[in-house]
């Protein structure tokens, strides 16, 4: 089985305390990475620690609190991880809000645009998209200095940022594909790569909670979605950016190559921005 290395690289999760975010940590430390562990979850976050430390994470692991849709928060969490871990080479942004801040029955019973409350949409559109963006604008720089980086974000599958009766959710990871769409063109050939995973379906985490009515164990496995981002912050994967990987659909057991042409597609829909109608022929592209 293919096991990725990145001794010594300092990584940052956002949503450490959630389901994927415990098992993105505990990979990247397995990996040999430094980690740092985010979420606004305090008591999560200890636990976290309770649980890595136990596994040997050490001197390699820190947590800290914050709220990412705040950018002076994100600001002095990054300057923290830089003091204890040094500069951060790979950041995962998976944090998000789902719909059980609306209803935990939101999968059986789908919201309507009258349930949805102003401050509910800026929240999530705040956590889910202004979150990464927050994140990505403080660790670039050091990463295209340093010539080496890597962003993943965690978005969802295309049927639910089009589904109907799923706001906010929806728009707002259509909103994170169409960012890192924009910024795996920009920083395209400076070390720094930027991609997607998702886990294809979903996945058994609190954000899918009992009321939605799945079988638990027909539901992704939250590790399923640790074989693609490891794969992808190796040096091996140093020249692949703007793509999108399915997790469900990454096969741990066999060679990345393999795993990688089951599971890769380029992100967002660069089929629909084929066709613009430009004043002097084609727009700058990144
Ligand atoms: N579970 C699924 O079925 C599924 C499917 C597709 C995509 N995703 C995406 O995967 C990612 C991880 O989701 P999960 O299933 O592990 O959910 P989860 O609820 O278990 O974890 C999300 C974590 O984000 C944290 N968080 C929320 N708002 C925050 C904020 N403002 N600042 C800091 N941390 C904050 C929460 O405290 C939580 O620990 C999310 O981006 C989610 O949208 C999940």
């Amino acid at each position: 089985m293919y096991r990725a290395k990145i001794n010594g690289r300092v990584a940052i999760v956002t949503g450490a305390a959630g389901g994927f975010g415990r098992q993105f940590c505990r990979a990247l430390l397995g990996a040999g990475a430094k980690v740092a562990a985010l979420d606004r979850d305090e008591a999560g976050l200890a636990q976290l620690s309770g649980e890595l430390d136990n596994l040997g994470g050490g001197e390699r692991l820190i947590t800290r609190a914050l709220d990412i849709a705040r950018f002076a928060e994100c600001r002095d969490a990054v300057q923290d991880v830089n003091d204890a871990l040094g500069p951060v080479d790979i950041l995962i942004n998976n944090a998000a809000l789902g719909m059980g801040v609306i209803r935990d029955d939101h999968e059986t019973n789908l919201v309507s645009l009258d349930e949805i409350e102003p401050e509910v949409w800026d929240a999530m559109i705040a956590v889910n998209m202004s979150g990464p963006w927050n994140m990505t604008k403080l660790v670039m720089p050091g990463m295209v200095e340093r010539k080496w980086g890597r962003v993943i974000n965690v978005t969802t599958s295309f049927f639910t940022m089009l589904r109907g009766r799923f706001h906010p959710y929806g728009p707002s990871k259509a909103g994170l594909e169409a960012l890192s769409a924009g910024h795996a063109k920009e920083f395209a050939g400076t070390g720094v790569t930027v991609n997607i995973v998702v886990p294809g379906g979903p996945a058994d985490t609190q954000m899918v909670p009992e009321a939605s009515g799945f079988k638990r164990e027909d539901l992704v496995k939250p590790e399923t979605m640790t074989w693609p981002a490891l794969w992808l912050c190796s040096d091996e994967a140093g020249d692949v950016t703007g793509s999108r990987f399915v997790a469900a659909l990454w096969d741990h057991t066999v060679p990345p190559n393999e795993a990688r042409a089951a599971s890769e597609a380029p992100l967002a829909w660069p089929d629909l921005a084929q066709t613009p109608v430009w004043p002097g022929g084609a727009p700058a592209d990144g």
